[in-house]
C-alpha cells in the first residue's frame, strides 16, 4: 500500500521551476530569482495575499512557453534579436491546461508588455501584476552573474530608473526603490540557498496538494517536455498511457495506476536540460552527445526526489533506462533495486519510442517491435512478465495509446506548431 501524498505546493512549483532552468549556467534559477523579486515587490506594494501568490506563481514558470533550451538562452540574453511574443502566447496556453496554473495565465501572457503599450490603468489587476513580473524579469536578466552583486546594484537601479514611465509604470518602479537599498534583498536573490528560503518563507508555504493536483501539473508538464520537438510531441503521453495500462493488467490499484500515469508524464523531465540540436539530430549521436543525453534521467530523479512525498514516483519515472543486469544508465542499479513500477516504465518507454518516428528512422511495425522486446527480455535486460503482458494485449494497448496521442497531437498542432510557424 502506498503512503498518502504529503506534498507541498511550493515544493512542487520550486522544483519544476528549477527543472526548466537547470540546463545551463546562463539561465540557472532565472525564474526562481524573478519570482523572489516579484514576491518582494508585490509585498512592498501592499497587495493582498492572493494576488501576491498569483504573481509569484506566474513568475516561477513565466518562461515555460520558451520550449527549447536554445530559445530560453536567447531570451535571457536580450530581446532585440528575438521574437518575444511567441513564448508568452505559448506560456499562456500551457498555464490554461492546469486548474492550478490557470488563474495566473494572463500574467504570463503579458510579462513582456511595456507600460506604454497598456491602455488600462495601472490599478487594473492584470496590469499591475504583469508589470511587477516585467520589472523583476528585467532586473534578473540585467545582473552580471560573475560579478559580486553589491558592486552592481547602483547600475541596476539606474537602469530601472531609466525605464520608468516608458517600459515600467513609475509607481511600480517606486515600489522597487522602497526595497532596493536593502543589501539582504540582493544577497538573498543570488544566494544558492534561495530555493530553501522560498520553500520555508515564501508564498504557498502552508499549502498541501493531493494526487489529482499533482496529476494535473504532471499532465501540463508532459507537454512542456514533449513539445520541445515534433519527434517527441506525444511521447510522454504514449509512455504514460502504456505504463498505466500495463500496471492495470499487472494488478495495480487505481491509485497506484494514477501514480504510474504521473511518473509517465514526468519520466523525461530531465530532457528539458538537453539541447534540441542533440534531440533532433538526424544522424548517429557522437559519444559526447550521448553523454549529454544520459543526464536526462539523472535530472528527472533529482528534481522529483526533492519534492516531498514523490520518492516512489521519482524511481518509477527515472529508472527507465536502467537494465535488470545493471548495464543501464545513469544509476547502474540492478534487479534488486528496480521494482515493478520502474520495470513497467522501462517497457512502456521502449515500446512507445519504437512506435514513433525519430529524426534518423521511421516508426517500427509490430513484428519488429515484438522481436526487439522479446530479445531484450531474453537477455535479462527487461522484465519478461511485463513484455508478455504487453504482447498479449498489444492490440488493446496500441489502440488506446494511439487515441491518447491523437489528443496531444491536436493540442500540439492547433496551438503550438501554428504559433511557432507564424514566426
Ligand atoms: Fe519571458
Ligand atoms: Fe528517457
Ligand atoms: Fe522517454
Amino acid at each position: 500500500m502506498l503512503q498518502e501524498f504529503n506534498t507541498r505546493f511550493s515544493n512542487l512549483l520550486l522544483s519544476l521551476s528549477d527543472a526548466i532552468d537547470i540546463a545551463s549556467p546562463q539561465i540557472a534559477s532565472h525564474q526562481m530569482r524573478t519570482a523572489f523579486l516579484s514576491w518582494k515587490i508585490a509585498s512592498a506594494a501592499g497587495l493582498p495575499e492572493g494576488q501576491i501568490e498569483k504573481i509569484y506563481l506566474a513568475a516561477l514558470l513565466h518562461d515555460i512557453g520558451a520550449l527549447s533550451l536554445e530559445d530560453k538562452i536567447q531570451l535571457h540574453a536580450g530581446f532585440e534579436v528575438t521574437d518575444v511574443d511567441t513564448h508568452c502566447v505559448l506560456g499562456e496556453a500551457l498555464f490554461d491546461l492546469s486548474h492550478l496554473l490557470k488563474p495566473a495565465a494572463g500574467i504570463v501572457r503579458y510579462h513582456h508588455k511595456p507600460w506604454e503599450a497598456w491602455h488600462e490603468s495601472i490599478d487594473s489587476p492584470g496590469v499591475v501584476e504583469s508589470q511587477i513580473v516585467y520589472l523583476a524579469d528585467t532586473i534578473e536578466r540585467s545582473i552580471v552573474r560573475d560579478t559580486y552583486i553589491l558592486h552592481q546594484t547602483d547600475e541596476l537601479e539606474s537602469k530601472i530608473a531609466s525605464l520608468s514611465g516608458s517600459e515600467i509604470h513609475p509607481d511600480v518602479v517606486g515600489t522597487f526603490f522602497q526595497v532596493s537599498h536593502q543589501e539582504d534583498l540582493w544577497l538573498d536573490l543570488v544566494s544558492p540557498r534561495l530555493y530553501s528560503l522560498l520553500l520555508h518563507h515564501g508564498p504557498f508555504r502552508g499549502v498541501k496538494i493531493d494526487q489529482d493536483d499533482i496529476l494535473s501539473m504532471a499532465s501540463t508538464f508532459r507537454h512542456i517536455i514533449d513539445f520541445k520537438s515534433r519527434f517527441t510531441a506525444t511521447h510522454s503521453t504514449g509512455v504514460a498511457e502504456s505504463a498505466a495500462m500495463l500496471s492495470r493488467f499487472f494488478g495495480f490499484t487505481e491509485s497506484e495506476t494514477t501514480r504510474m500515469t504521473i511518473a509517465g508524464y514526468f519520466h523525461d523531465l530531465g530532457k528539458l536540460a538537453v539541447p534540441n540540436s542533440i534531440l533532433e539530430k538526424a544522424g548517429k549521436l557522437t559519444k559526447e552527445e550521448f553523454e549529454i543525453i544520459k543526464q536526462h534521467t539523472y535530472y528527472t530523479y533529482t528534481v522529483l526526489s526533492t519534492i516531498g512525498g514523490l520518492s516512489v514516483i521519482a524511481e518509477w519515472a527515472a529508472f527507465h533506462h536502467e537494465k535488470l543486469d545493471g548495464s543501464g544508465y545513469p544509476f547502474h542499479v540492478g534487479a534488486d533495486r528496480i521494482d515493478v513500477g520502474a520495470r513497467i516504465m522501462a517497457v512502456a518507454d521502449i515500446f512507445t519510442a519504437l512506435c514513433e518516428d525519430r529524426p534518423y528512422r521511421k516508426g517500427m511495425g509490430k513484428r519488429q517491435i515484438k522481436d526487439i522486446l522479446v530479445s531484450q527480455a531474453s537477455k535479462g535486460l527487461l522484465d519478461e512478465r511485463i513484455v508478455r503482458i504487453l504482447l498479449e494485449n498489444l492490440e488493446e494497448i496500441t489502440t488506446k495509446v494511439k487515441s491518447e496521442q491523437r489528443v496531444s497531437r491536436d493540442i500540439f498542432e492547433m496551438k503550438f506548431q501554428k504559433v511557432k510557424n507564424c514566426d
